[in-house]
């Protein structure tokens, strides 16, 4: 039977009209894995100025502008940061360096920079595995490990990255990685990017560990413990032998990142091993950076040989990144040969921290569970309260960062105090009666 034309006509235009309607399309542009790639896209995946962080950014600007606060990040500093700082002209007693045993800009340091690069240039241009090796690379990787006691160790680019890559590569989706509740972000990506099952154990408790091993460790193949060796939050540190007897009672890889606690803890500035007396080779893998008291930039990974040689050779941000520049291996490599023959800046930056605990202490002010080694905060218990004291401080000379919402609960908001080993009892008691005042006056 034939159909109509006016009846097919009608057929199609009704077809056609449940079709979904096609959007602006471009006759020239094909269909890509059949999508129409030129499909009108919502505007705000094409804008940076809709991207959540953008939004969220804007959001406490605006909360801190109705607020009356000043934003306290990205500040200036002129020239050397240390115990004192110039910002924005004047020179104040800065709280806000890691240069815990004053060796950046230290004399003998900056010539060992300047030597290097005379020598070597100033770039390595591509990855060590190729042919961005030098001497240096291996002179400052054998000193790490001398300061370990271990086998190996291996430097990285950046401090951040060399957790990345390290927790990145070494574990997989059939692995577990336990760690502390207030680890550091760079632990955490890297344990995100190997694909392994992540849980937290609450902050400095081998108790919550203990049972988290018990409950899981079956379950998994490779079980990483990783904490830190000293907390930048809080100034804190954890129980190391406890922390060894359950990884070796659970069969666990234990890690210790030491990017605070390398040249502050242990009466010459070894670290945790050092200030606990135990068996370097009980940690399987010793973390640490290179741009706190190493006065340099990077980071690095000691321990057996077997851990360092895989890490070298597939360790994504180790292979795939340039090695790193003989200026910025120099310094460490020196501070490492200094922190031998000058073991008082280390006695002295304990003794200084020690004080700053005490009389913050003695002025009635919460310094949360710091032990007074190099890191002390001042918990005022509101963002708002310590953006407005960070404020009112550099006014008056003084630099100390605050720590906000989200970076911690709210009600922990803190000024966080780092010391240096030039610090003084007059810039601490200057710094400690000023706050008094200003808390006086903003609770009043
Ligand atoms: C505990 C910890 N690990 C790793 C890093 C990353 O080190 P870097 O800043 O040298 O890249 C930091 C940085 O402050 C840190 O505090």
């Amino acid at each position: 039977m034939t159909v109509k034309r006016s009846e097919l006509k009608r057929q199609l235009l009704e077809q056609a009209r449940k079709r979904p309607t096609p959007r602006a399309t471009n006759p020239a542009t094909p269909a890509i894995n059949g999508v129409d790639a030129t499909r009108t896209v919502p505007e705000r995946f094409t804008r940076f100025d809709a991207h959540p962080g953008y939004q969220q950014l804007a959001m406490m600007r605006q909360g801190a502008e109705q607020l009356g606060l000043v934003d306290p990040f990205f500040k200036v500093h002129e020239g050397l940061a240390g115990a004192t700082s110039i910002i924005q002209g004047n020179t104040c007693i800065n709280f806000a360096s890691y240069n815990y045993l004053g060796y950046s800009g230290d004399p003998r340091v900056v010539q060992a920079a300047c030597d290097a690069a005379a020598h070597y240039g100033t770039s390595v241009s591509a990855s060590r595995v190729v042919s961005g090796e030098r001497p240096i690379h291996g002179e400052l990787e054998q000193a790490i490990a001398n300061a370990y006691g271990v086998e190996d160790a291996v430097a990285f680019v950046s401090g951040h990255a060399t957790n990345v890559s390290t927790l990145g590569y070494l574990l997989g989706p059939k692995d577990l990685v336990l760690h502390d509740e207030y680890i550091h972000n760079s632990s955490l990506v890297g344990a995100q990017l190997s694909g392994a099952k992540r849980m937290s154990f609450s902050h400095n408790d081998p108790d919550a560990l203990d049972a988290l091993l018990s409950r899981h460790r079956h379950q998994f193949e490779r079980v990483l413990i990783v904490i830190e060796g000293l907390y930048s939050m809080d100034g804190d540190i954890p129980d190391l032998p406890r922390f060894i007897e359950l990884k070796q009672r659970h069969q666990a890889w234990l890690m210790v990142d030491e990017a605070h606690s390398f040249g502050v803890m242990g009466a010459t500035g070894l670290g945790l091993r050092e200030h606990f007396a135990i068996n370097p080779t009980d940690v399987d893998i010793w973390m640490g950076t290179m741009s706190k008291t190493l006065s340099g930039c990077g980071g690095y990974i000691a321990g057996n040989k077997a851990l360092v040689e895989t890490l070298r050779y597939f360790a994504p941000g180790f292979l795939y990144s340039v090695g790193m520049p003989a200026q910025v291996a120099a310094p460490s490599l020196k501070v490492l040969e200094l922190m031998q023959q000058e073991p008082e800046r280390v006695t002295q930056l304990q003794t200084i921290s020690h004080y700053f605990l005490q009389q913050a202490q003695a002025r009635g002010l919460d310094t949360g569970h710091s032990i007074g080694s190099a890191v002390v905060p001042v918990i005022v218990g509101s963002s708002p309260l310590a953006a407005h004291l960070s404020h009112a401080l550099f006014e008056q000379h003084i630099n100390v960062q605050p720590i906000l919402y989200p970076a911690v609960p709210e009600k922990s908001a803190r000024l966080r105090f780092f010391l240096s080993c030039e610090h003084t009892q007059a810039h601490i008691d200057k710094t400690l009666d000023v706050l008094v005042t200003l808390l006086a006056n903003a609770q009043r």
